[in-house]
């Protein structure tokens, strides 16, 4: 069977796939033994990974709806992961109904279990595409059924810059991306960090996954901003950002960024 070009059968249960150790994380069943060894494994190298990503799942539930919100009707969700209710669409209309959703991921598995999940979804889409390649992203015919360029766009990284190497010049990817969008769109950002404490042990467990982990500082995770206006608090560390409630852990935690930024013009 093929998917939008490449084959289920590219799915590889003999390797740890990111999106999949990050389903295991969340509690999810979309996983494999060999995903599952890895996730325990980092939870073993950073204690704190669990209630990390539920973390950062929570910035992006805040986030959507801020974006949402300030009146962004579409969404360009890069590195999208397995399907995890709430999902990004749902999320986005209990505030507005007629909001419209891109799902994009490079992992066959995502794209299985996302086409299931929305079949007969008119304002959703899901494609199979690589973030190392923003300009086939943005000219996708999928992404252009869902996404219309000329109104603006909420585009959401969100925990997927990190699997991409300084030397695959995510900077550059970003503002592609960003080039793509008219003044009004939103940038959503989530990045793994180093910065409170040495996380190698977390890294070297994606060594033989299908990407790396690359952890980033703040200064290097607020560079993808460029060219947007971070709104408040700015890059924050996500349990911080906006939260709903006082947050239930301490600065230097949770190793995870996250900002949303507006693009003025
Ligand atoms: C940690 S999950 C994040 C899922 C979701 N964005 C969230 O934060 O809850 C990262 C996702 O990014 C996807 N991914 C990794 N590298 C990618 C790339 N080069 N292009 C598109 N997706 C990618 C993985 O397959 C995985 O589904």
């Amino acid at each position: 069977m093929r998917q939008n070009g490449f084959r289920a059968e590219e799915i590889d249960t003999g390797r740890p796939h990111p999106a999949r150790i990050y389903d295991y994380l969340l509690g999810g069943k979309d996983n494999y033994e060999v995903d599952r060894a890895a996730g325990d494994r980092l939870a073993a190298a950073a204690p704190e990974v669990r209630i990390g990503v539920q973390a950062n799942r929570d910035f992006m539930r805040r986030a959507v709806r801020y974006v949402v919100g300030g009146g962004v009707r579409q969404i360009l969700d890069i590195g999208t992961g397995l399907p995890t209710s709430p999902n990004v669409h749902e999320i986005a209309r209990q505030v507005a109904p007629d909001v419209r959703v891109a799902y994009v991921d490079n992992d066959p598995i995502v794209n299985v279990h996302a086409n299931a999940l929305l079949t007969g979804a008119g304002a959703t889409g899901v494609v199979l595409g690589d973030l190392r390649d923003p300009q086939a992203v943005v000219d996708n015919p999928e992404v252009r059924r869902v996404i219309d360029f000329d109104q603006p766009v909420a585009l959401l990284l969100v925990a997927v810059l990190h699997f991409l190497t300084d030397a695959e010049k995510p900077e550059q990817i970003v503002a592609t991306l960003r080039d793509a969008l008219p003044a009004g769109s939103f940038l959503v950002l989530s990045h793994a960090t180093g910065d409170f404490a040495d996380r190698s042990g977390a890294q070297a467990v994606y060594t033989n996954a299908t990407a790396t982990l690359n952890l980033r500082s703040h200064g290097a995770v607020e560079r993808f901003f460029d060219g947007f206006e971070l709104v408040d608090p700015g890059l924050a560390q996500v349990p911080f950002w906006r939260p709903d409630a006082p947050p239930a852990t301490k600065p230097g935690e949770i190793g995870f960024y996250g900002g949303v930024a507006r693009k003025a013009r």
